[in-house]
């Protein structure tokens, strides 16, 4: 399939060609993401060129065979690091290339092979105990609230979370703190990008400084975990882990590595936990049987790791989420050589995008595909290409079990305590990354079953058929 012998003529290939060139096309994607996948897959098919015919710079590739080529095959179709450039010599370059998503090959094996026991399942048991703590006391800092942004709040949770499990950071000062420190850092990534200049008052110069200060942080958790050999963190696994042939992690990786599973880890987990909320609240009949789902396993006592991974319906509602509006909506990878897709050869250096969101929504694969349907999940079983809200192939996601065991964990507290009413009229409009652009504003109340469904306004109309 990779190799361009017998291939068909890149000049077949369709797509929209605007008199402002490639560029217009990408503005429009950055726009509007949703809508313009759309149009391109319904009016050029599974395979669209945007650029000039003969040499296309983005190949947009649709569906479940075209998945499977670009998504198992990373020897052709390699991770890009176009969109961000660091400056590879700083410490900020050194926390951000140090990571699996970048890795390739044998590397990218061997880390994988030492990364992975961290997210096995007796570890996830031992991390499961900290999400239950920091839900609860969330819902307790909710008791004094009656407004909330639902994307903010489970920002905030997705990032105790991650800061605790990762680095088994004790204090609640240094859980937010350092979550923040690592989100402004994120968020500054595309202006480094733009002006990598290093003068006082610049982005570029912010950037450095946090990124030391989180380096150093690190760094000393590094050392206080090898002195402490029984720690149940994902740090405390990581320098404990070395492979077969003896191999460890340096510190330079390890610093890497927790970094990127921060970046990694709590932004998807607190957008699919918002959107999870949002279509719950539009669906009553659906939260109401959950709930009864929850209480039933939950009765007296507290939730556990193991009584909610038992739940049916929890697990088809979460899945639905993940469907209809998937945190991770579309991938990206670059032609390392000229090679083939559906027997069309593309040349070396295209960058080549997969849509989870347009194959979550092909009617042939998903009946009714706009619609949140959580019962279709009892008997229904898609492949890894037709569904992958974690991805598939080798780069799958490291953190899909830890991911979805925190969703079940951070829900069903959640919602057994509170009553989430989203604000009537309220506009809802996901970006390309699934946030919530004008935030989720929503009223709390104890939990008195008193289920309506509100109106919004916002491109979430367009999205989902209520
Ligand atoms: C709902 C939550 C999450 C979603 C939707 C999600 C989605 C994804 C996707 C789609 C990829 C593959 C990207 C590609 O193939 O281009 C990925 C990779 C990755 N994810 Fe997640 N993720 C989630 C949560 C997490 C968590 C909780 C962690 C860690 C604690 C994590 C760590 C990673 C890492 C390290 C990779 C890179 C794996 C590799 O390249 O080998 N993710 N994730």
């Amino acid at each position: 399939m990779n190799n361009n012998k017998g291939a068909s003529p890149l000049a077949e290939l369709q797509g929209p060609r605007p008199a402002l060139g490639w560029r217009m096309n990408m503005l429009h994607f950055f726009r509007s993401p949703f809508r313009f996948q759309r149009q391109l897959y319904e009016q050029y098919g599974d395979l669209v060129s945007l650029g000039t015919t003969d040499k296309p710079k983005t190949i947009f590739a649709f569906g479940p065979e075209l998945n499977r080529q670009v998504v198992a095959n990373p020897d052709y179709f390699e991770m890009s690091t176009a969109l961000v450039k660091i400056p590879k010599d700083t410490v900020m370059g050194q926390m951000f290339y140090n990571n699996l998503i970048l890795m390739a090959g044998e590397k990218h094996k061997q880390h994988r092979r030492l990364i992975q026991p961290s997210f096995h399942h007796e570890q996830i048991v031992q991390y499961s105990k900290d999400m239950i703590l920091l839900t609860e006391q969330l819902c307790d800092e909710w008791q004094h609230k009656q407004e909330i942004d639902v994307n903010a709040e489970m920002k905030k949770i997705t990032q105790r979370i991650a800061v605790k499990t990762l680095m088994g950071t004790y204090k609640d000062k240094d859980l937010d703190q350092i979550g923040e420190l690592i989100s402004q850092l994120t968020k500054s990534l595309l202006w480094v990008t733009l002006t990598p200049v290093d003068i006082p008052y610049t982005p570029y110069h912010r950037a450095l400084r946090i990124a030391g200060q989180l380096n150093d942080y690190i760094r000393s958790m590094i050392d206080q975990k090898r002195t402490e050999p029984h720690a149940a963190d994902v740090l405390a696994s990581l320098v404990k882990a070395h492979d077969e042939d003896g191999a460890k992690l340096s510190d330079e990786e390890l610093v890497g590595h927790t970094f990127t599973l921060f970046v990694a880890g709590h932004e998807t987990t607190a957008n699919a936990l918002t959107w999870t909320i949002f279509l719950l609240n539009q669906h009553p009949n659906v939260l109401s049987n959950l709930i009864e789902e929850l209480d039933g396993a939950v009765q007296q006592g507290t939730v556990s790791m193991d009584k909610i991974n038992k739940l049916p319906l929890l697990e088809g509602v979460i899945k639905e989420s993940l469907r209809l509006l998937p945190p991770a909506s579309i991938g990206t990878r670059v032609t390392a050589v000229p090679c083939e897709l559906n027997g069309i050869t593309i040349p070396a250096s295209t960058n080549v995008f997969f849509s989870q969101f347009i194959t979550h929504r092909i009617p042939e694969l998903y009946s009714e595909p706009n619609r949140f349907k959580p019962e279709r999940w009892l008997d229904f079983k898609p492949s890894p290409f037709e569904y992958l809200p974690f991805s598939t192939g080798p780069h799958m996601c490291v953190g899909w079990y830890f991911a979805m065991v925190e969703l079940k964990i951070v829900l069903s507290i959640l919602l057994r305590r509170y009553r989430i009413g989203i604000t009537r009229n309220a506009k809802i409009s996901p970006n390309l990354m699934m946030r919530p652009v004008h935030g989720m504003p929503a009223r709390i109340v104890k939990q008195d079953r008193a289920f309506v469904r509100e109106p919004v306004r916002g491109t979430i109309n367009e999205l989902v058929d209520f």
